[in-house]
């Protein structure tokens, strides 16, 4: 497969988000209005995308350190020290806040803040757990316990800040919590076919499993594009912290399901169950599953000569997918803040099609990651 683009596509985007860096403050984005960053800081301090910009800094920093970067990455993570005191927004989604921002900055320079941050992140996702069904509660509710027994997909990639933890205290606790989840997930989320579903309802007293809940697909047992990418990249993650080959072979049946459904126009479905002629695509799934098939193909290029062919064919699937992106679904722009067009919060929102910040985050680390220059964050 052709990969003479990528060192291109790198100078392109770096190049981009150096302009947009230079103009935009410490905020939380989630989306683009008119082109320009919103800011969740007074919509939601607490919301599950809020660390993706400081990840962006991060990563580019890594490549490029100016010390303008890191200053911004710096006042986002600090920003999100008030999410930390709300017990009512903090959820299952501290991996997704805290892994780019605390768990990068402490990656980069040891900072001491940093690693307690991150620190307490963990204890608080570790905390979610429910013993009764082995897995991390994901939502919050109004002290009713409606959402008590309810578990997701999205999950399994906020189960490396406890391999974090588990890494940097060695205290087993995180790491029996993260395989627990992990095991659970396997159980009862991925479907015979490789498909992973979005929601699983358990009853929180006895942990036995009630039902599956159509989430942000198109229906209640379909396969949406973006929890297939989580799962891939979150199984790969949770192998290679902890070697337990069963989510190897998960992350494999999932990525193996994902790519026999791809189409030939390269474009990535919201939801590979919805109808052939609705043209509704997530450039963010394809994002997030570029990133999770080279981990993937890394993993399985390091075990041996045995995998050889494996590890190719999930290299060739990222480089495609980032391939049709960069060619198609690029915005280089430089007075427009996002990058990649066409993203879909979930199937059914009234948005349509738009932008998200953490598509962005996980086309640039997926191209740096391609030829091995991202910050290992995950
Ligand atoms: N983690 C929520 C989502 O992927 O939309």
């Amino acid at each position: 497969m052709d990969e003479t683009w990528i060192d291109g596509a790198i100078s392109a985007v770096m190049a981009k988000l150096d302009a947009v860096a230079a103009r935009t403050d410490s905020v939380f984005p989630y989306t683009t209005v008119g082109g320009k960053f919103d800011d969740w800081e007074k919509i939601n301090p607490s919301w599950w995308t809020n660390g993706f910009w400081g990840g962006i800094l991060w990563q580019i920093y890594h490549i490029n350190p100016k010390q303008e970067y890191a200053d911004l990455a710096i006042r986002t993570e600090e920003k999100l020290d008030g999410s930390l005191m709300d017990p009512y927004g903090m959820d299952h989604d501290s991996g997704f806040k805290w892994v780019p921002t605390a768990v990068a900055h402490y990656k980069i320079d040891g900072n001491e803040a940093s690693f307690r941050r991150a620190l307490l992140a963990a204890e608080n996702l570790a905390g979610r757990f429910n013993p009764a069904g082995n897995y991390i509660r994901a939502w919050n509710d109004a002290n009713d316990g409606t959402q008590a027994g309810t578990a997701i997909i999205d999950c399994m990639i906020n189960l490396p800040l406890l391999y974090w933890a588990y890494e940097n205290t060695k205290d087993p606790r995180f790491y029996h919590i993260a395989v627990r989840h992990a095991d659970t997930t396997e159980k009862y989320f991925i479907r015979e076919d490789g498909s992973a579903i979005h929601i699983v309802q358990f009853d929180a007293q006895t942990g036995e499993f009630i039902d599956s809940v159509g989430g942000q697909g198109y229906e209640k047992g379909s396969s949406w594009t973006r929890g297939q990418a989580w799962a891939i990249y979150g199984f790969a993650l949770s192998f290679k912290h902890t070697k337990n080959e069963k989510y190897l072979d998960a992350s494999r049946r999932v990525a193996d399901y994902f790519i026999s459904q791809m189409q030939n126009n390269g474009a990535v479905p919201v939801d590979f169950c919805q109808p052939r002629d609705v043209r509704r695509e997530d450039s963010s799934a394809a994002a997030i599953a570029a990133s999770g098939f080279l981990t993937l193909s890394d993993i399985l290029k390091n075990i041996g000569n045995d995998f050889e062919e494996a590890s190719k064919k999930y290299r060739d699937a990222s480089i495609s997918l980032l391939e049709f992106l960069y060619e198609n679904r690029c915005n280089f722009d430089e007075n427009c803040d996002y990058i990649l067009e066409n993203c879909a919060d979930s199937y059914h929102s009234e948005r349509g099609q738009m932008s998200l910040i953490y598509g962005d985050y996980f086309f640039l680390e997926a191209l740096l990651k391609s030829e091995g220059k991202e910050l290992r964050i995950w």
